[in-house]
């Protein structure tokens, strides 16, 4: 056996913690040759160190292969401020959220959703749905570019050089507020490179491209450009293009017509939760956040405080992303044992959470994934 695979453990926040110990039984059931190491990482450790994200996690997170990330809870800027230990108020300290931030800092580039209807799943929408996100994760409206209120010297540069910012000079810089879309040539090529290498290692038919470039001409027209232009290095895939708001209608229409989908984060963030729900909702939304050098799987989902402490939660997402996991790491074998036990556990139905109409906890789920391994 080689060396043991380093794994970043960061559970986080309330129902975090209850799926990752059940992602932990169905990992060591299918023998990883592993060494988890616990970071830390969520409210916690803001109210306590005024950092969600410690530098320590960060560290962590440079020497490690992979990462599993249960959930963490974030609140808005006031609530924020109010729970922080009192050595840090007024400080000027900002909650960011630490997935946001990993992704920049790991150049995360890729959110890979995969969104399958399992058999006999009582919540999919139709049978047989077998669809791909691919979103793209460091830029986009999430480029973290922001202003409230808006600086005196954006103001006069957008009033010299816009004329649609005209309706918008004059008010008060804090009646407005700017979030900049940023799009790049390389990010939107990567993006879209990913998605058809996965198309043609998956031999998936076709890579859908997600926009709105007849109304957001810059940023979405780069996008839709460079896309159109990888799209010609493969031949053999199908391409075509659609935008967000009408793709959201004939997902649900016709959700057969779609294979693989790639959009910019935005519209990555939309279509991958309306694919999730097609396929079981939050109980089974997984990705992965991929890079070059580090990836880290986690359940879409949040921390859900409302139920914190029962072990009641669903925890075939973050079972479904340990799975992602293993694929990622190339343990092949291990990945599609997973995924079959998981699928005969929901196609079985005999251990349901309650969002799948059930009783059973979230550790009996993952022991009877445990039990068909
Ligand atoms: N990636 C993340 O860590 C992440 C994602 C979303 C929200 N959040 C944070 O989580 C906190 C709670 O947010 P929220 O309540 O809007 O969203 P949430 O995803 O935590 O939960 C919303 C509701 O969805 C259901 N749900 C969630 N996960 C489930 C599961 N595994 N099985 C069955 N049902 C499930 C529950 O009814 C829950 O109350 C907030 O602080 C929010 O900022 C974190």
């Amino acid at each position: 056996m080689g060396a043991p695979y380093r794994i970043a453990w960061l559970p986080g926040d309330g129902i975090g913690r209850e799926v990752m110990e059940a992602a932990r039984i169905v990992l060591d059931a299918v023998q990883l040759n592993a060494e988890y190491v616990d970071g830390d990482i969520g409210w916690e450790f803001w109210c306590r160190e005024g950092d969600a994200f410690p530098q320590r996690t960060i560290d962590l997170l440079r020497t490690c292969d992979a990462s599993m990330f249960g959930a963490i809870t974030s609140k808005p800027v006031k609530a924020a401020e109010a729970e922080l230990d009192a050595q840090f108020r007024g400080k000027g300290l900002v909650y960011r959220s630490p997935i946001v931030r990993m992704r920049q800092l790991f150049d995360l580039y890729i959110c890979l959703r995969p969104c399958k209807a399992y058999p006999g799943n009582p919540l999919n929408f139709k049978e047989g749905i077998d669809l791909v996100v691919f979103r793209e994760n460091t830029e986009d409206l999430y480029s973290g570019v922001e202003f409230h209120p808006v600086p005196q010297e954006l103001r006069s540069v957008l009033a010299g050089i816009s004329k649609p910012f005209a309706p918008f000079q004059h008010l008060a810089a804090d009646e407005y507020a700017v979030s900049c879309k940023i799009n790049t040539k390389k990010g939107s090529e990567r993006i879209v490179r990913a998605a058809f290498e996965f198309a043609r290692k998956n031999n998936r038919r076709k890579v859908t491209i997600v926009h709105k470039a007849n109304v957001v001409r810059a940023t979405d027209g780069l996008f839709l450009e460079e896309a159109k232009r990888v799209a010609k290095e493969y031949p053999a895939i199908a391409m075509d293009d659609a935008n967000i708001d009408a793709i959201c209608m004939w997902l649900l229409k016709n959700p057969f017509n779609y294979d693989v989908l790639v959009a910019p984060n935005l519209y990555g963030d939309i279509i991958s939760d309306l694919c999730a729900q097609m396929v079981g909702g939050l109980g089974f939304g997984c990705s992965g956040n991929i890079g070059t050098n580090l990836a880290v799987f986690e359940p879409t989902h949040g921390s859900a405080p409302k139920y914190a402490g029962q072990y009641k939660v669903n925890p075939i997402a973050t079972i479904l992303a340990a799975k992602m996991m293993l694929e990622w790491l190339g343990e092949t074998q291990k990945a599609t044992a997973l995924e079959q036990a998981t699928a005969e556990v929901i196609r079985e139905g005999k251990a349901r959470t309650y969002d799948m109409g059930g009783n059973a906890k979230t550790l009996d789920v993952a022991q009877a994934v445990r039990s068909k391994l």
